[in-house]
């Protein structure tokens, strides 16, 4: 039987290599594989939990599923949306909200991380996100979500709040509960720039990630300056973690040529960086620099983007609203 499959990406602007290959690249080939139902959403919801300019997120909204489409997500075989045009996902936040416990979420790294020294002035927002997206996930009984790494313990948290929900009420699998899809060896791309640092649309360094915006000269100036060290390339995996800049840039290399990360390392094995690099370029380019035109060219198309969303949103509707009228019945509204 196929997968049903949800995920989410934020519209703030500036995807990366890191999403492409930890979560888009996936969406692609999840939607198709026969047999799998694919719903994909652009989390606006999610992107207020930190403070936004309206009509910058407007633009990064339509930017965000321009990549989308330029990436190959086809509206004609997943529902396209956002999640705004939904209000199930605000209802169903709020009632998996009064589910979810404190200790739970107080465990959140995520959290941790974004709210910074700070915390007493992060947004309550920020701290629920991952009540928010256990209800996008919940809503579409959704039984595979793919994702990157870093976001493995927003989903533990989706699977316990859907456990005890069946279980405080006694609806034994009434809520499905989700299995997460992340890539072994793929799903956390570093930053070019620092190896221990994750890829990120927040990193002040812009040479520091690929954008999936970016010009074939800007990809290839880019990995030119990645940074590496002064061994050449590894002959095997044995020493990979200590040289986690290469490591990396061999993750993308398999990731984006369909390839293990040992058969890459084959092919370069013992090989000087200059070589690798310029191979490595190429084949950025081959795959993001389409990508890239496409979405200039989308664009300019503000009603084109604007439609599928729309449409994509009633599909979304139809399924969520009745989800959470079923949840209301149970609890006893
Ligand atoms: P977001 O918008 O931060 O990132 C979107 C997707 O990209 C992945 N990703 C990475 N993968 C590998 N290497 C990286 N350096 C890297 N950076 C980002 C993320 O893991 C993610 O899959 N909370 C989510 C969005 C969301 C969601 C959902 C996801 C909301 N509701 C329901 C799944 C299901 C987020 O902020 O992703």
């Amino acid at each position: 039987m196929g997968k049903k499959i949800f995920s989410g990406v934020q519209p703030t602007g500036n995807l990366h290599l890191g999403n492409y290959i930890g979560a888009i690249k996936n969406f692609v080939d999840l939607q198709n594989e026969t047999g799998n139902e694919c719903i994909y959403c652009v989390v606006d919801l999610h992107a207020i939990t930190t403070k936004q300019d309206p009509k910058i997120l407007k633009a990064n909204l339509r930017e965000t599923t321009a990549t989308f489409l330029a990436s190959g997500m086809d509206p004609n075989k997943s529902i396209i949306f956002n999640q705004s045009l939904v209000p199930a996902h605000s209802e169903g936040s709020w009632i998996l909200g009064c589910i979810a416990r404190m200790g739970w979420l107080n465990r959140m790294t995520q959290f941790k991380e974004k709210a910074g020294k700070d915390k007493e002035k992060a947004s309550v927002g920020l701290y629920i996100y991952p009540v928010l997206m256990t209800a996008d996930i919940l809503l579409y009984d959704a039984s595979h979500v793919p994702v990157g790494e870093d976001q493995k313990q927003h989903l533990e948290l989706s699977r316990d709040i859907a456990q005890k929900f069946n279980l405080d009420f006694n609806v034994p699998n009434f809520l499905r509960v989700p299995e997460p899809l992340i890539q072994k060896n793929f799903s956390r791309i570093m930053s070019l720039k620092d190896g221990s640092k994750k890829m990120s649309k927040s990193d002040p360094s812009d040479l520091s990630r690929i954008n999936l915006t970016d010009t074939k000269d800007e990809i290839k100036n880019k990995i030119k300056k990645a940074k590496t060290d002064k061994d050449p390339l590894p002959i095997d995996d044995k020493n990979l973690n200590q040289r986690p800049e290469v490591k990396n840039l061999l993750g993308i290399y398999s990731s984006l040529s369909n390839q293990s990360l040992k058969d890459s390392i084959d092919d370069f094995r013992g090989k000087n960086f200059l070589n690798f690099k310029e191979q490595l370029a190429d084949l950025v380019v081959e795959k993001i620099a389409p990508i890239s035109v496409e979405i200039q060219k989308l664009q300019k198309e503000n009603n084109y983007i604007d439609s599928i969303l729309k449409e994509g949103g009633e599909k979304a509707n139809a399924i969520a609203s009745k989800k959470v009228e079923e949840i209301k019945k149970i609890i006893g509204f």
